[in-house]
């Protein structure tokens, strides 16, 4: 059979070919302007096709900002739509589990044998007290129990809230704490690397002086685990009854709450409703990528990020289609792994990050030369800006030039994807994520809040009403940070904190415009790495800039005052390394730090981290009028240098 080719160069520009317009669940670019003419009943459509409802709704959309309700009065179960309305399809595969060890088997769940998983760890959870509405602390590698806890919070109504494993035992806590959790699941560790990684140890330090009451433990690399307030989490299910009756919640309530960075110290909770967010998890899924449901998917995001979330798990699912997850790391044994997977499987979406795809054309071609790759039809890319270069190399070497590439822009608060082109539709041009997925819209803006429709002129992204269906439903138990974080700065605007400009009527997205970092697509924040810094008793305060890392993306530096200026040594680098490893995790360590003796301030005391940026990339600090201590700048100058000169 002929490889099949989905796209094609026409009048210079990448369209979709035949091949792709056949199987293209959308291909007419007239679904834009019909779903402007009515978003609300449009997405009210998808809503009622989509999903699977035990009530229909009385209100499609309710806006009372900052809030907004899609399908109020509407009931359902988020479970019994991604696992339940599939049982009919046989013996059909939900997820196919790659563990990381290459002697040790991948494993393979069809629907029924998830149902029966989830069912009974949703029992299990009952009987641990945990009912609607409770929160269920989740803290765990990317193996199958993570799909299976977070399923069966679903199914019982408990909201869950995943903390990515590679962080601290201290950031596991402050999320416990804040969501005032009684049961943590998590594992003994997982494989990263050839090496046993270690998890246990650091959710039981995270779990003292918290709620916590319960921790179910997946025994992973077998390590022994004893004391009362742990139990395995095997043991447990194969106790546990076979079914638990979903619990039929209303479309607004919480799924789950997830936390991210911002521009302050301390994470936000993010709160995700469950009709909304289901709608629009299948559907981006499905127009995205197109998926059908004979698909075997594979969104190498974790399930600690909300890429994770959405596209490794809850959408593909939705859909009734296969995903698959890899426990490990990208480049073990060798960096021929995940390309190996994508034949063995036979991968027919794949979807990453742009750090990801860096990384694999530094180390060149070699590693993918002997693999076709032929069941690939879509490409997908998230997280950040991809530059031109990283976007031609996934094109053409992962995708051999047949498969579009869809750079999908959004974030944790969103939900789901929001901007970028449909597959069926086109045009793919690298660099630009696209159009507003219909029946939402973004516009650009100035500092006023005035549109900006010229080509070429970067402003602030926001959003317009009707907000899409999967948008946040404010941040756990804070409504102040809800209002100032999004809504402050333009009046009924959604405030995506991103910069972008259109290009040939098309939105090509520039980046954040606050403080917040994308380091290999991880969300941090300059704050609350100068937090963690700040709490180290020699450091009396510290400002953190991001510079531009090749693979990365963008990498931490730090400036950092000390206490006492004699303690400035190779030594307390590395301990204060280690310190950011403690409070957040090692995805937040600082790429180098810097002692000064003081760091450019305004008169209210406020660091102007833009300077410190200024002069890392070498470039003229500007605005030193409003400093307090302008001739600071020198000596950090001099510092740096210095650095660079060794
Ligand atoms: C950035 C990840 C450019 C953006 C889903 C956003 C992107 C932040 C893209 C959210 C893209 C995400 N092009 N930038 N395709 N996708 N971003 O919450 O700055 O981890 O605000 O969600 O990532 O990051 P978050």
């Amino acid at each position: 059979m002929r490889t099949k080719k989905y796209v094609i160069k026409e009048g210079g520009k990448y369209v979709p070919s035949k091949d792709m317009k056949d199987i293209a669940w959308v291909s007419d670019d007239k679904i834009y302007s019909d779903a402007k003419k009515d978003p609300i009943n449009f997405w009210g459509n998808l809503a009622r096709e989509g999903l699977t409802w035990e009530k229909e709704w009385n209100q499609t959309y309710e806006e009372k900002l900052p809030y907004f309700n899609w399908f109020k009065g509407g009931k359902l179960n988020f479970c019994v739509n991604a696992v339940d309305r599939h049982l009919d399809k046989g013996n059909k595969t939900a997820l196919i589990w790659v563990p990381e060890p290459i002697n040790e088997k991948p494993i393979k769940l069809t629907y029924a044998e998830l149902y029966d998983k989830v069912n009974k760890f949703a029992n299990v959870l009952k009987g641990l007290g945990v009912k609607k509405g409770d929160v269920v602390s989740v803290y765990l590698p990317l193996i199958p129990e993570a799909l299976v806890t977070m399923l069966a919070c679903a199914r019982l109504g408990a909201i869950h809230s995943v903390v990515f494993s590679a962080f601290s035992a201290e950031a596991l806590k402050t999320r416990i704490l804040d969501g005032k959790a009684k049961v943590l699941v998590t594992a003994d560790g997982y494989y990263r690397r050839g090496e046993k990684s270690e998890l246990f140890g650091k959710a039981k330090n995270a779990v003292k002086g918290t709620t916590i009451e319960k921790v179910i433990v997946v025994n992973r690399i077998g390590k022994r685990i004893f004391g009362r307030k742990f139990l395995d989490f095997d043991e447990v299910l194969e106790k546990a009854d076979s079914y638990c009756k979903p619990e039929i919640m209303n479309s607004e309530d919480p799924l789950f709450i997830l936390y991210t960075s911002g521009t302050t110290g301390r994470p936000k909770g993010i709160v995700h409703d469950t009709g909304g967010y289901a709608v629009q998890a299948y559907w981006t899924s499905k127009w995205n990528f197109n998926l059908h449901d004979d698909d075997v998917m594979w969104c190498t995001a974790d399930i600690g990020w909300i890429t994770g979330h959405s596209y490794a798990f809850y959408g593909p699912l939705l859909n009734g289609a296969t995903t698959l997850i890899y426990e490990g790391a990208p480049d073990f044994p060798n960096f021929q792994r995940w390309w190996r997977i994508i034949e063995e499987f036979k991968v027919n979406v794949f979807y990453t990050a742009p750090t990801a795809i860096r990384m694999f054309m530094r180390v060149g071609d070699k590693h993918l030369k002997k693999f076709k790759m032929d069941s690939l039809k879509v490409l997908g890319t998230v997280g950040e800006p991809i530059d031109k270069d990283a976007w031609m190399w996934y094109f053409n070497t992962i995708g051999k030039g047949r498969c579009p590439v869809i750079d999908t822009w959004w974030q944790t608060e969103t939900g789901g994807t929001l901007i970028n082109v449909l597959p069926g539709v086109g045009p793919f041009v690298p660099t630009i994520s696209g159009r507003s997925f219909p029946g939402t819209k973004h516009i650009i803006v100035d500092p006023k809040g005035q549109e900006i429709q010229k080509q070429g002129v970067v402003g602030e992204l926001v959003q317009v009403s009707p907000f899409a269906p999967g948008m946040l439903h404010g941040v756990y138990k804070n409504h102040s940070k809800y209002v100032k974080t999004y809504w402050k700065s333009f009046k009924n605007k959604y405030d995506t904190s991103d910069g972008a400009y259109y290009d040939n009527g098309l939105i090509r997205i520039t980046g954040r415009t606050d403080d917040v970092m994308k380091v290999a697509g991880h969300r941090l924040s300059t704050a609350e790495l100068e937090n963690a810094l700040n709490n180290h008793k020699l450091v009396n305060e510290s400002g953190v800039v991001p510079i531009p890392d090749k693979i990365k993306g963008e990498v931490p530096v730090a400036f950092v005052v000390l206490e006492n200026s004699k303690d400035g040594s190779e030594k307390l680098i590395a301990e204060l390394k280690k310190h950011v490893d403690l409070a957040i995790g090692p995805t937040a360590r600082p790429e180098l730090i810097y002692f000064v003796s003081d760091l450019p301030k305004t008169r209210s005391g406020k660091i102007m981290r833009r300077i410190l940026k200024d002069i890392l990339n070498n470039e003229k600090p500007e605005g030193l009028m409003t400093l307090v201590n302008p001739e600071i700048v020198e000596e950090i100058k001099m510092v740096v240098a210095n650095h660079l000169s060794k």
